[in-house]
């Protein structure tokens, strides 16, 4: 009986949401909207045995969950490819005209928030995950559930997976932001960050207020529906009672997507919400099944990535960073300005000859944008503003950490710190160690292993396993508490299971990038199999080259490095191969490349190493077989005959950006 009101509450109030929220086209008074909540709240009180996850009580949230647990995903979360210009547009339709036939395209706008897979059973939301590593992300249901436009019960009593994002409009944005001002918070970066922030908290009750909102986009299974595209797809999540981005098209060629793209690359700020592009997606779902995967992608969507926002401001000074390898990097301070939705107080002018090249100089008003979106950077100065007040940069000699000597190699731009004792340097191996392709110890970031490095107790890799015994002292720092440590503890505990890549990558070996690391953990399955590898046996495997091998040589015949691994290996952590499939780089394998001209980064040989390690061929001189010509400083004349022959070129950032994206 009571079980039978609750029931019969929770479907009145989700139809009353949907109406008002989804379809903006309330049905009920607000007086009776609340009666209905006040009686079911009552119920659920009095008969928790009956309180269901999909009930409308959660959206004002209020539970509260001790940890995200892990929650493998039935089908990956991938992330998509990108394309930048007109031309690589047209060569993904290329493909895939060859490939299916078809130039039948759904454009969308490519929301900027974060992902989430919204598992239905029997029409009931029963579980909402994050993308995670994209195999394996986190429960956030209890936050999920206060988001208004995702629907906890569906038209339909069916069992489906569906995925969408999760965003902040910019409105919500922009006033939350002034609330936290007022209150003297730390100011969220941009609305995704925003976003999610409030899907990862413990507390129901922060998302709850947060005003966050959803589209979705993507039903991984829509053969099972007895859907054959996937716009028809869209029209049936509208059917169940999801919001799907009202600005989507279907196009039979290209030209339509095209006009899209410009459209929108005009019209974006008009937009209530963030977007960072257009998500092209092949239409017809056996086509998109004909197409296939790579491990990273869908070979029938791709993302068209907006031209970074270009913006001016002032350098006040510049400074010098030095990372985990010892480069050193010049920053300019700049006068704070927002760029692409963050404020910007620093950006990375790479290295000497970078800001002698374009003449940048102190006091200089500079161009400065995003690269890739993320990593700000200085482009170039606005000469015709100078007013005589600009400084001359000037390279540094010692290392602003350590003071030892900096050393330039060879044809190469970048100055390092050779100290391996450095203190900046120590700290940033930490920090790689602990990031999401490495170990993914979450929680750590560069002010707290700051703090347990200026404190003693983080000095090297092993000590993160002895932190346990300092736990009461961690607890008595200022900022930590019980939660907190214990969290950060559990994290440490947890990386102990992780398969063999993801601690060889995390080790910092160098060249040893998150591909090379599972190629080398696949192919020897234990750290001692590795350590024991001989240069000739290494580079005999495909895709590991000289510069790879040696310098894997060259990091086991320290003792050191030995005696971190013996300690790790003690503490239990795992260093066998747990048996993840690794598979070629989409972009390299198997195309022809050629080098031109002086690259200021890596040395040519480097290059050529690292292209051949990802299963591309480096070859002398340009022809028709040629599939990229990657063009440095002062190119030769195969650069005028890659044009001839209209082959792609790709400058040095282009080639660096794409090197990282695939190790
Ligand atoms: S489709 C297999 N569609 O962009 C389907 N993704 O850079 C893959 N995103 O992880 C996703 N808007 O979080 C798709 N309309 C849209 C999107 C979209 C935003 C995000 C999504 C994805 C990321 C890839």
């Amino acid at each position: 009986m009571v079980k039978k009101r609750i029931d019969e509450l929770i479907e009145i109030i989700n139809k009353a949401n949907y109406d008002y929220y989804v379809l903006d086209n309330p049905t009920i008074s607000d007086q009776e909207y609340d009666r209905y909540m006040q009686e079911l709240i009552k119920l659920e009180e009095k008969y928790p045995e009956y309180a269901r996850i999909d009930s409308p009580t959660k959206r004002v949230g209020g539970m509260v969950v001790e940890e995200f647990e892990k929650v493998a995903h039935k089908t990956p979360m991938l992330s998509l490819g990108n394309v930048f210009n007109e031309e690589e547009i047209m060569a993904f339709d290329e493909r895939i005209k060859k490939e299916v036939g078809s130039s039948a395209y759904v454009c969308e706008p490519k929301i900027d928030g974060l992902a989430v897979s919204l598992i239905y059973e029997k029409g009931r939301l029963v579980k909402s995950v994050t993308r995670g590593d994209g195999i394996t992300g986190e429960d956030v249901t209890h936050n999920v559930v206060t988001v208004k436009t995702i629907p906890l019960q569906l038209k339909e009593k069916i069992d489906i997976e569906v995925r969408g994002e999760i965003y902040m409009s910019k409105a919500v944005f922009e006033k939350l932001n002034k609330e936290r001002e007022a209150k003297g918070l730390p100011l969220f970066a941009n609305p995704r960050n925003a976003a999610s922030g409030s899907v990862r908290q413990l507390d129901s009750k922060i998302a709850a207020q947060r005003q966050l909102d959803c589209f979705v986009y993507h039903l991984p299974n829509a053969k099972d529906f007895n859907i054959n595209s996937h716009y028809e797809g869209l029209e049936y999540l509208k059917k169940l009672g999801f919001t799907v981005n009202p600005n989507i098209q279907k196009f039979d060629d290209i030209q339509g997507v095209l006009d899209y793209v410009e459209y929108w690359s005009q019209h974006r700020n008009k937009l209530e919400y963030e977007i960072d592009g257009i998500v092209i997606k092949v239409d017809n779902i056996e086509n998109q099944e004909k197409l296939g995967y790579t491990s990273k992608y869908p070979k029938w969507a791709t993302a068209f990535k907006f031209k970074a926002e270009e913006v001016t401001t002032r350098i006040k000074d510049i400074i010098f960073t030095v990372g985990r390898t010892g480069q050193v990097t010049p920053n300019a301070v700049l006068e704070p300005v927002r760029v692409a939705g963050t404020i910007v107080s620093k950006a990375t002018l790479h290295n000497e000859d970078y800001v002698l090249d374009r003449d940048i100089k102190i006091n200089d008003i500079v161009v400065v944008r995003k690269a890739g979106d993320v990593i700000p950077e200085v482009v170039r100065p606005v000469k015709e503003r100078r007013n005589g007040s600009q400084i001359d940069f000037k390279m540094i000699d010692k290392c602003p950490i350590c003071g030892s000597v900096l050393i330039k190699k060879e044809n190469m731009a970048a100055y390092y710190c050779e100290n391996e004792l450095c203190d900046a340097r120590k700290q940033e191996s930490l920090l790689h160690y602990v990031s999401r392709n490495a170990m993914n110890i979450e929680g750590f970031g560069e002010r707290i292993i700051e703090e347990f490095y200026n404190q003693g107790y983080l000095k090297k890799i092993s000590d993160f396993y002895k932190l346990k015994k300092y736990k009461k002292e961690l607890m008595e720092l200022e900022g930590f508490g019980e939660k907190s440590i214990n969290n950060l503890l559990e994290n440490i505990e947890n990386s102990k299971n992780n398969s063999l890549e993801k601690l060889l990558f995390g080790l910092g070996i160098r060249y040893v990038g998150n591909k090379t690391a599972k190629i080398l953990a696949s192919h020897f399955e234990n750290i001692d199999n590795l350590s024991k590898a001989t240069y000739e046996e290494l580079v005999e495997i495909n895709d590991i080259g000289d510069v790879i091998a040696k310098s894997v040589v060259d990091y086991f015949a320290s003792e050191e490095n030995l005696k971190l691994i013996d300690q790790l290996k003690e503490y239990g952590v795992n260093v066998k191969y747990l048996g993840v499939s690794t598979k070629e780089s989409e972009i390299f394998s198997g195309k022809n490349f050629v080098l031109t001209g002086t690259l200021s980064s890596i040395t040519r040989n480097e290059a050529k190493e690292l292209i051949e390690s990802l299963g591309g061929n480096v070859v002398g001189s340009v022809s028709k077989k040629t599939d990229v010509v990657i063009v440095g400083e002062n190119p030769g004349s195969k650069y005028e005959k890659a044009k001839e022959l209209n082959i792609v070129i790709w400058d040095e950032e282009k080639f660096i950006k794409y090197l990282n994206q695939e190790r």
